[in-house]
């Protein structure tokens, strides 16, 4: 049987340009992921879309003075972009404002009120007397109760982390007018996150390999006591709420709709697919890996939350894993789109190549702490890592299987202990990469490779080939023969992160297809084989602009 993986990525807000944070945090270690398990013949199904609703739209469509609708058909073709220019690869990246996404969303919210776990409630909310509007999350700033934060929003503070209802905060203004809101009734729909509660707890301590920080966060939620949550807002701008009740000027809240995509983004794909049932093979299905890939911001919504909505609705799996990732800072404070700080998506992408980037950031995820980044470290890694190691060793190789061999791969010589030590280190090399993958520890999945790459060259210092070529011919066969098999080994290992030129790699070898079609496997290139054109995989970066 096939292992069903479902890789469900974080809805990015069509709300702003994406940052390396963003990059590093969520996209490329879930395409690194994804990309991984299609090599191992998984069946891997990899979603997510642009979230398009909420105050995230309507303040930056405010700000500009243009529809909410300008600002996500602009950031979602920048983002489609993004994919592609970085090799990002999905099975559908899709947006939560298709008519498919609104019926899967009403359907759950109908069912849970069905269910029970739904109740209409009077509450408080704030009001800006000026405007003369409720002031849903992002509406209001204040200070962050938690950290005294300034500027912290009224759905979450930027500097600690932690979610926030507008009332809150200290000191709250109104973002409309500056004016100082007021409280005023108002009738919303609350989740009743409470009767969850054990069987949440029961489900996070059931869960295995787990992250420290994700797994103390969600179960630090618990004790701290669920709450009620409202799930509808006092805006235009979003998802119609499918019960009857509080009257006009309501939607259906953005963090209700957007988890929600996980499962209508992949009925679209099924649709798509012209099998329409197909997503079942991974949301009923008891032995399916669902896997979600998040910055620590987004922690409670998917372990907490979506999850009791499954439970709810009942039927649906819960996440296997959410390996949540820390923040990406730039000289200490987190990266954010919307303040301006760290390289865009794009403006990355004017600068470095996609694997070069990709191995940048790969090499840095922040998988258990801060991680700090500077466009330095970004040139250190490329230029002394990515094209030092690996880039130079391909070179040489295959320049040298060219000038000694005329550019074939040459039948090797008799076999010494030193090379017998190579073989058996590639021969090791795909299960030890594997192994850190499949437990989310990509970093280490890439250190491995790289160090088998030092290795190489290691190797090839030790052994010569250059000069034995002039004394012992069959010698520097047997060196570069060994060495292009641990290349070819290395290749696949390198796929998941470095897509672009493993796939050139292997035409550079003289290997016919794709390398995707090969597998997740280490095999020797065949003696007698005609290299491509040999061309430097990686370019050298230039010193740099911090
Ligand atoms: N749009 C949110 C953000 O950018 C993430 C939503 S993730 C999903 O922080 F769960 F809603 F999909
Ligand atoms: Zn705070």
């Amino acid at each position: 049987m096939n292992r069903h993986v479902l890789v469900s990525v974080a809805w990015p807000y069509a709300s702003g340009s994406r940052h390396l944070g963003h990059l590093a945090g969520a996209y490329l270690p879930a395409d690194i992921f994804a990309r991984y398990h299609r090599l191992a013949g998984d069946r891997v199904l990899m979603v997510s879309g642009s979230d398009v609703y909420g105050t995230p739209i309507t303040v930056r469509a405010d700000q500009e003075g243009v529809t909410p609708q300008e600002i996500v058909d602009r950031y979602h073709a920048e983002f489609v972009s993004n994919w592609e220019d970085l090799a990002i690869q999905w099975e559908l990246f899709t947006m939560t404002g298709t008519p498919n996404h609104h019926e899967v969303t009403q359907d759950i919210f109908r069912t849970l009120h069905e269910n029970g776990y739904i109740e209409r409630r009077t509450s408080e909310q704030f009001y800006d007397p000026e405007s003369r509007r409720f002031l849903p999350d992002r509406y209001v700033e204040g200070t962050c109760p938690h950290c005294a934060y300034e500027e912290a929003r009224g759905d979450q503070c930027d500097d600690c982390g932690r979610t926030l209802d507008p009332v809150d905060l200290i000191d709250a203004r109104s973002k409309l007018s500056g004016a100082t809101p007021v409280s005023r009734k108002t009738d919303h729909f609350y989740l009743r996150l409470p009767e969850f509660s054990d069987r949440l707890e029961e489900w996070l301590h059931s869960r295995q390999g787990w992250r420290k920080h994700v797994l103390n966060f969600s179960l630090g939620w618990i004790e701290e006591g669920l709450q009620d949550r409202a799930i509808t807002r006092d805006i235009d701008w979003g998802i119609d709420i499918p019960v009857e009740g509080l009257g006009p000027g309501k939607k259906i809240y953005v963090w209700f709709d957007a988890v929600i995509g996980y499962l209508s983004a992949s009925k679209e794909w099924s649709q798509i697919q012209g099998r329409p049932d197909a997503w079942k093979d991974w949301w009923e299905n008891p032995e399916a890996e669902h896997y979600y890939f998040i910055g620590k911001d987004n922690i409670p919504f998917h372990t907490i939350i979506w999850p009791a909505m499954l439970l709810g609705y009942g039927g649906l799996e819960l996440p296997t894993n959410v390996p949540a990732n820390q923040y990406v800072t730039f000289r200490g404070g987190k990266a954010s789109a919307s303040r301006g700080i760290g390289l865009t998506v794009g403006g990355a992408l004017a600068i470095y190549e996609p694997d070069s980037l990709r191995y940048a950031l790969a090499a840095n995820l922040p998988e258990t702490s801060d991680t700090e980044m500077t466009a330095q470290e970004i040139d250190r890694r490329i230029n002394d890592e990515l094209v030092a190691t690996w880039g130079n060793l391909v070179n040489r190789v295959l320049s040298m299987t060219r000038s000694n061999f005329g550019g074939r791969v040459p039948e090797p010589g008799p076999e010494h202990p030193e090379d017998a030590a190579v073989r058996a280190a590639a021969d090791q090399l795909l299960h030890r990469v594997a192994d850190r993958i499949e437990k989310v520890e990509l970093r280490a999945g890439l250190r491995t490779g790289m160090e088998m790459a030092g290795q190489l060259n290691a190797y090839l210092n030790a052994t010569e080939p250059w000069k034995t070529a002039k004394t012992d011919l069959a010698r520097t066969a047997t060196v570069l023969k060994t060495t292009l098999d641990a290349i070819n080994h290395l290749k696949v290992a390198f796929a998941p992160y470095l897509p672009v030129t493993a796939e050139r790699l292997h035409s550079m070898l003289g290997l016919p297809g794709n390398l995707s079609d090969h597998g997740w496997v280490g095999l020797p290139v065949p003696a007698g084989t005609t290299l491509g054109v040999v061309r430097p995989l990686y370019r050298k970066v230039e010193a740099s602009r911090d």
